[in-house]
């Protein structure tokens, strides 16, 4: 539990817009290190010329000083290739025990074979490797059901150097957040503040 919500037990009626904006953070950054945590899987949304595509994905870093959250994903990725096109990029999280909803939006900045992402693949488990794996781009079609993996990758019957021809396929993308649209929900009347890095002010809304 983030501090502040451990000091006021989930009410937030009279929190200050610098607290609530730091309680933000404390809970981007449980979201990035606990896989439990309803923060841990933001919904990402993009811009395909013009359509918006949008998924889930595992946030991996918050980095609060200079306002980044991380996520990992494949370069051959449908979404890459709409980062490459449009960096506009909204990150969705909603924690149904706090009833906080956070409404992220930024620009995205590709990693791709620099020490950013060395240094994460290098932590990366057997396990995650074998999403870089696969011989075709994730979203080919495909004739049959398949996981586009081997038997033997699909069994993790391979090492961690024979893993390592996955590196190429990975990236990072980091969101450089440029506000955050902070809701909360409650009996007695729901509370509403935006945090807009780019102005430099934090405001209430009416929810
Ligand atoms: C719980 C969950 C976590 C996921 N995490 C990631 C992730 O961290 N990175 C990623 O690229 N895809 C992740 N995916 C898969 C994406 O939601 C998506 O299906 C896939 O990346 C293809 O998206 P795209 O075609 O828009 O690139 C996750 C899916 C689920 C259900």
């Amino acid at each position: 539990m983030t501090k502040i919500a451990e000091q006021i037990n989930f009410n937030y009626i009279d929190s200050t817009l610098e607290e609530l904006e730091q309680d933000a953070w404390d809970r981007l950054f449980i979201g990035a290190t606990k896989s439990r945590d309803s923060f841990h899987t933001p919904c990402v949304a993009t811009i395909n010329q013009g359509d918006v595509s949008i998924r889930t994905v595992v946030l991996r870093k918050a980095i609060p000083s200079t306002k980044e959250l991380r996520f990992h994903t494949d370069i051959r990725s449908r979404k890459w290739a709409e980062l490459e096109q449009n960096n506009s990029i909204s990150a969705l999280f909603y924690d149904a025990s706090a009833r906080i909803q956070l409404r992220v939006k930024g620009k995205a900045i590709l990693h791709v074979n620099n020490e950013i992402t060395s240094e994460a693949w290098q932590k990366t488990t057997l396990s995650s490797r074998k999403c870089y794996l696969t011989a075709f781009s994730p979203s080919s079609f495909t004739e049959s059901s398949t996981s586009g993996l081997s038997e033997d990758i699909e069994q993790e019957n391979f090492t961690l150097l024979e893993s390592e021809v996955g590196q190429k396929n990975f990236g990072i993308v980091s969101i450089k957040v440029e506000s955050i649209d902070w809701l909360w929900l409650n009996h007695a009347g729901h509370r509403r503040a935006f945090f807009d890095y780019k102005n430099d002010s934090y405001q209430w809304k009416i929810p």
